[in-house]
């Protein structure tokens, strides 16, 4: 056993959200989307710690069979920490509810009910008809906090949509001749490129494409993580053959079949009266397992979205220069009365290096 398990073995019978605070920790920073961030910890009958798991990625074992498995047969008799409800359906695994009761585990605690409309209560059933005390509830909140994009795409079939913009202390996205790199400093493009490693895919509109040649990739040191998704929304204009992004596999939502896209380069065609069909595409992106989706502008994109009400959270970087005139907004179109305002809820601010970072989310109280 390791060091660190033993020292934990000397703190003897502790609180089960003690151990629940400890596997949200541990599953806190895996990417196993499309599914969830799973954290587990096998006690033994004695209540001392045997094993831990996380779920690593789609296709590799769930957390608590990875860690029942860890436990062999200390699990006999003991209690299974999970942060959240164990499957009791066949999917690329086995059941897990079949694990845990071959186990012989007497006591399972789980910290959320699973969303997932496969799951949804019926693990919890399946192991208190087999007799096995199952406490429900511990810690949800964090366990909700540590993975909300999960619990956003299994309630609405859509990804969880952060939009991230960039603004000067005056709230100018841009300049009249485009130029925008860069209105915030190096701290908080690294805080940027955090969120796109935290995201499934990363998108722009085709102005943006055009004028910026975004990669859209994470250019972090350290980063092993999967590389989110590409994802271009365009119009009826012209994209260039040679944008960095085309060498990334993009997925291209256009109302529009078109000629200019290259190899490896996938288009869907969703039409609507004013482009894209929005909704479709969101629709679309939950289908495809994309999570947890990062827009980042510009400010057509920006306004279509926040018009279609299909913005979740909104982070917003102003850097310290002042523009001093008309050139890009946030949001492109017309403020023409206060009945207009979109209401957003400010949820965070702090300084990143010399700018400021606010997090903000539609008062329509998404999660
Ligand atoms: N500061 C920042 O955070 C930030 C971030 C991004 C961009 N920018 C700046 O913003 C400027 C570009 O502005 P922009 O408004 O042109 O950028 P954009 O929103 O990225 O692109 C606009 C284009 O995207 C397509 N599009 C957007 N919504 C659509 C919909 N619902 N259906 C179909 N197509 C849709 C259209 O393509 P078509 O043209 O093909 O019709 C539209 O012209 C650049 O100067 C860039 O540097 C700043």
């Amino acid at each position: 056993m390791s060091r660190r398990a033993n020292a934990d073995n000397r703190a003897g019978e502790r609180p089960a959200a003690e151990w629940m605070a400890r596997a949200v920790d541990a599953a806190r920073t895996t990417h196993p989307h499309p599914n969830p961030r799973v954290g587990a910890i096998v006690l033994t009958a004695d209540g001392l710690l045997a094993s831990e798991a996380v779920h690593e990625s789609p296709g590799e074992p769930h957390a608590e069979a990875a860690a029942l498995e860890r436990a062999g047969a200390a699990a006999a008799g003991g209690t299974l920490v999970v942060t959240l409800e164990p499957c009791d359906h066949h999917g690329r695994t086995g059941p897990c509810t079949e694990v845990i009761l071959a186990a012989g585990i007497a006591r399972v605690v789980v910290g959320a009910v699973d969303p997932d409309p496969h799951v949804a209560g019926a693990g919890i059933r399946r192991l208190r008809e087999a007799g096995l005390t199952v406490d429900v509830g511990v810690l949800a909140g964090a366990v909700e906090t540590m993975d909300p994009g999960y619990f956003h795409h299994r309630r609405t079939g859509r990804p969880r949509v952060t939009l991230k913009l960039a603004a000067t202390l005056d709230g100018q996205t841009a300049a009249a001749d485009g130029t925008s790199q860069w209105i915030t400093g190096e701290a908080a493009r690294a805080d940027a490129h955090q969120l796109r490693a935290e995201s499934d895919a990363v998108m722009v509109g085709a102005g943006t494409l055009r004028v910026d040649d975004p990669r859209l990739d994470v250019r972090l040191d350290g980063f092993t993580g999967p590389q989110p998704r590409p994802i271009v929304v365009a119009g009826h204009h012209p994209l260039p053959e040679t944008a960095a992004v085309f060498t990334r596999r993009p997925l291209v939502y256009s109302p529009q079949r078109r000629g200019d896209l290259g190899d490896g380069v996938e288009l869907e065609v969703l039409w609507h009266p004013t482009g894209v069909d929005l909704a479709a595409m969101m629709k679309d992106l939950g289908g495809r397992g994309v999570v947890d989706l990062l827009v980042e502008g510009g400010p057509t994109l920006a306004a279509s979205l926040l018009g279609a009400d299909l913005v979740d959270v909104f982070v917003l970087y102003f850097g310290g220069g002042i523009a001093g005139g008309v050139g890009r907004p946030l949001f492109e179109g017309e403020f023409t009365t206060l009945s207009d305002l979109t209401g957003f809820d400010v949820v965070s601010a702090r300084l990143v290096g010399t700018d400021v970072r606010i997090d903000a989310r539609p008062s329509r109280g998404v999660e």
